[in-house]
């Protein structure tokens, strides 16, 4: 355990390039293995969650030439259904993401394979992909309460299914796909609120049959299994997730102006940016002329601090923001008058109890805040709270880094207990922030 303080900082300036897209990284590695060929990945993340991946599909018979000094990484697939069974367990550490679409490419590989994680995902419920996996054909042995460790009982005899998910979850809708990869005839997810679509776009990338069309439940994704996918080359846009840190410091660190070149600005993704700017932020983005990088926009995004004011923010705008709540609570408790997150009853079940975290956590460095079931309160006052408070991080890398912005503009510095798990998502995190003029002390080796 690494705790690291953070202390008043002054302005941020400068330009920060983020790492690759989380999501879209862990995807490229699971598809290109699933294609019949080599595919190429540049600017794959390499953090802890994606190289736990990485290993899995290492041992589940793919060869990959990891990059190096920012080379591609090559992946030589062994097309769809045709993975070999593992030697070993499957250690995917802290994802959720890794978890829950390896174990929808799994059902329909005929081994056994058994997965494990670390002491926060093994604390993740993973009924939610089981329960539409197991309509499909699959069978799953969990530990009590549906947790991992769990053996996927693999076969090659999945059945396409049209299945509503009750959460919008892009990891329920991307397992389902994935298993319907290899089931004959079409697999169709319908989802109410549309989340993040990486998987439909690249399976496209790979040649899938993947259409997208509105109904009178929702937007329904069908992806005709048993293809033959084919190597693509694949770029990973700069990860919003990440571009979210420095975006919220430099929008609340008096005289900031940074820029974030090369931002995934995927509409499903980007909810935050429209709080930002709803909350006041000067913000500015630039698309990229040529917009897709892989099936994916981008943009160069330019921020400079500006006074924010609380703002109400919609629960039907979660799925295109799950991951920035603690980011943009950090903005809230400095920006003038109540800022209320509504239907954010998921952010219980991340990489920690997130929804609990923030408020114990804002709480702490003098925030005044409400929390219920589903939603977060917080009553800025237009002005940096106290912060003098050591925050528990719980093993989740967002808590870690949002309480890490936080203590840049508080009274007192703010410290969290444990900085490792930020290497899951953003390795180098305080020494890019240091770059732009952020000031963090590490007791041990740092971030
Ligand atoms: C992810 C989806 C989200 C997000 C996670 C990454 C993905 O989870 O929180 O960090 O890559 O599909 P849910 O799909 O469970 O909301």
């Amino acid at each position: 355990m690494t705790a690291v303080t953070s202390g008043a900082a002054g302005a941020l300036r400068g330009t920060l390039r983020v790492p690759g897209d989380k999501s879209i990284s862990h995807r490229a590695l699971m598809l290109a293995a699933s294609t019949v060929g080599e595919t190429a990945v540049h600017g794959l993340l390499e953090a802890d969650d994606v190289l736990a991946t990485a290993t899995a599909m290492e041992a589940l018979g793919a060869t990959i030439e990891r990059g190096g000094d920012g080379g591609p990484w090559r992946i030589h697939g062994r097309g769809v259904g045709g993975l070999a069974e593992p030697v070993n367990v499957l250690d995917l550490g802290n994802s959720g993401t890794a978890a829950r679409l390896l174990t929808g490419l799994l059902a329909g590989q005929p081994f056994n394979s058994t997965l494990t994680g670390d002491a926060s995902l093994s604390g993740r419920p993973m009924a939610r992909v089981t329960g539409p996996l197991e309509r499909m054909g699959g069978r799953f042995t969990c530990r009590t309460g549906n947790r991992l460790p769990m053996t996927v009982h693999g076969t090659d005899r999945l059945r396409p299914i049209v299945e509503t998910p009750e959460v919008a979850s892009a990891q329920v809708k991307s397992a389902i796909l994935l298993a319907g990869l290899t089931a004959p005839g079409k697999t169709t997810v319908i989802e109410r609120r549309r989340s993040r679509d990486h998987t439909e776009r690249m399976l496209r990338s790979f040649g899938a049959d993947v259409v997208i069309e509105e109904t009178a439940d929702g937007t329904a994704a069908t992806v005709t299994g048993q293809p033959e996918l084919e190597p693509a080359e694949i770029r990973v846009p700069g990860d919003i997730s990440s571009a979210a840190f420095p975006l919220v410091a430099a929008s609340i660190i008096e005289g900031s102006d940074i820029s974030v070149p090369a931002v995934g600005t995927n509409p499903l993704r980007a909810g935050l940016l429209t709080c930002l700017e709803e909350m006041g932020a000067k913000l500015t983005r630039r698309p990229l002329d040529d917009a897709a990088e892989g099936g994916e926009p981008i943009a160069d995004i330019r921020i400079e601090s500006a006074p924010l004011a609380g703002i109400d923010v919609p629960p039907e705008r979660a799925p295109s923001m799950i991951d920035e709540y603690p980011i943009l609570a950090m903005a809230a408790a400095c920006a003038a008058g109540s800022t209320t997150f509504h239907g954010i009853g998921e952010l219980r079940v991340k990489e920690s109890d997130r929804l609990s975290a923030l408020a114990a956590g804002l709480a702490a460095c003098g925030v005044e805040v409400e929390e219920t079931e589903d939603s977060l309160a917080i009553h800025g006052r237009g002005e940096p709270p106290a912060g003098g408070a050591t925050i528990a991080a719980h093993h989740d890398h967002r808590i870690a880094m949002a309480f890490l912005v936080l203590g840049q503009v508080t009274g007192q510095p703010v410290t969290i207990d444990d900085s490792s798990t930020i290497a899951t998502s953003f390795p180098g995190f305080t020494k890019a922030m240091g770059n732009l003029g952020a000031v963090f002390s590490a007791q041990g080796p740092g971030p």
